[in-house]
């Protein structure tokens, strides 16, 4: 079932004439995966929430209230999750192009700071000399980095991080307390994770005073809702690579991860309502009452964002027969206003909701105000 029984049950009971599109989170699935991360079996981790896959209060208390600390790239949310509770080195701030004002913030935040590249760690330590930090490594020249759906986070055609001969150049090598990776994003291969954090080990030697490996995130969700990251067995290769570092260095090495899509990715789901019907050749257009602009990933990733689709009609789930060649389009005058294209779908009425499933991160947090819509309501059961 692609959507669970209670969500579809409130879902369905909420459908009136007119309903206003919303987002609804299932509580008990997203602290489902906050407790998988938690039971990774290495004693000596942190586990950071990814915040730009949900800034939302009530899901920050849900991370929070799962024992997990949070992972922020703006002082934006620096703001909302230090409002939610978070402080110190519970948060983690990686970001790029840092201005000498966003240091100074985060440095009086005494969070914990990883680097973009050599000329950031030359402002670091003009501001603050000796002050340990970490960097973020761009190991792409150590393996075969993979092309994942926001392209390379790896290798030459990455724009971010320190590249393997930066990394081996930094002079004070005793002032890098910690090693930061991001591999991309909705990647299922475990064997190319662990090859990648095989290759930021191997540079680890050269620092005396590491204190963490930041492995990052990108743990994945699948565009059909029919796969799920195995995040057992991930732990326990993961484990067992970190067991195997402490022991060679002689002292414990923190493993940090920072999940963002996976922890509420399958979650949430956004609603709206058909308004309009197109019958064209060989196939039916659907007008909704929402947006791409309130429900962004088909208008960020317009090739490859793939949200499961469910139906009710009058309450009730409606069964997926008949099917005819659907595009689901917003209620806009932009013309790639598009949900999806070419799905089959049983035939529409005005009047019947339209759930996409899967929309739990980078959805209500990427809404834009192009366009001119308001920004749905999010309700968590
Ligand atoms: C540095 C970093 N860590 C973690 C994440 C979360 O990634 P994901 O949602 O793929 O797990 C991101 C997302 O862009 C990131 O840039």
């Amino acid at each position: 079932m692609i959507v669970e029984e209670r969500v579809l049950g409130h879902i369905a009971k909420a459908q009136t004439e007119d309903v206003s599109p919303f987002y609804i989170y299932d509580t008990q699935a997203i602290r489902k995966k906050c407790d998988d991360f938690s039971s990774i079996p290495y004693r000596n981790k942190s586990i950071h929430f990814a915040t730009m896959a949900n800034i939302n209060p009530e899901f920050l208390a849900i991370v929070k209230d799962a024992n997990l600390n949070v992972f922020v790239n703006s002082l934006k949310h620096l703001e909302s999750v230090k409002e939610g509770g978070f402080k110190g080195p519970e948060i983690v701030f990686t970001s790029s192009a840092m201005s000498e004002n966003v240091m100074k913030s985060v440095f009086d935040e005494n969070v914990q700071v990883n680097l973009d590249s050599v000329g950031q760690l030359e402002l670091w330590q003009k501001l603050f000399p000796e002050k340990a930090v970490g960097i973020r490594c761009n190991i792409g020249g150590m393996v075969k980095p993979y092309s994942t759906r926001a392209g390379f986070f790896l290798g030459k055609e990455s724009r971010l991080g320190l590249t393997v001969d930066e990394i081996k150049g930094i002079a004070n090598k005793h002032i890098i307390k910690g090693l930061h990776l991001y591999i991309g994003t909705d990647i299922f291969d475990i064997d190319y994770f662990i090859g990648c954090y095989r290759a930021l080990i191997e540079l680890s030697h050269d620092f005396p005073e590491l204190e963490y490996l930041n492995f990052g995130g990108g743990f994945g969700v699948s565009e059909q809702g029919d796969e799920f990251f195995d995040i057992k067995t991930y732990g326990e290769k993961v484990s067992a690579l970190m067991e195997e570092v402490s022991l060679k260095r002689g002292n414990s090495i923190q493993m940090i991860l920072e999940p963002g899509r996976i922890i509420g990715g399958e979650s949430g789901y956004f609603v709206c309502q058909v308004t309009d019907i197109k019958e064209r050749e060989n196939q039916v257009f659907v007008g909704v009452n929402a947006s791409t602009a309130q429900f962004t990933r088909p208008l960020i990733y317009p090739e490859s964002a793939n949200h499961p689709v469910v139906i009710i009609r009058n309450g009730a789930l409606l069964e997926a027969e008949n099917q005819v060649n659907t595009t689901i389009y917003g209620c806009s005058t932009y013309s790639r206003d598009i949900f999806c294209k070419g799905k089959q779908l049983p035939r529409l009425s005005i009047g019947d909701l339209v759930i996409f499933a899967n929309s739990g991160s980078y959805c209500a947090s990427s809404y834009c105000e192009f366009l001119g819509f308001d920004k749905p309501k999010e309700v968590f059961i």
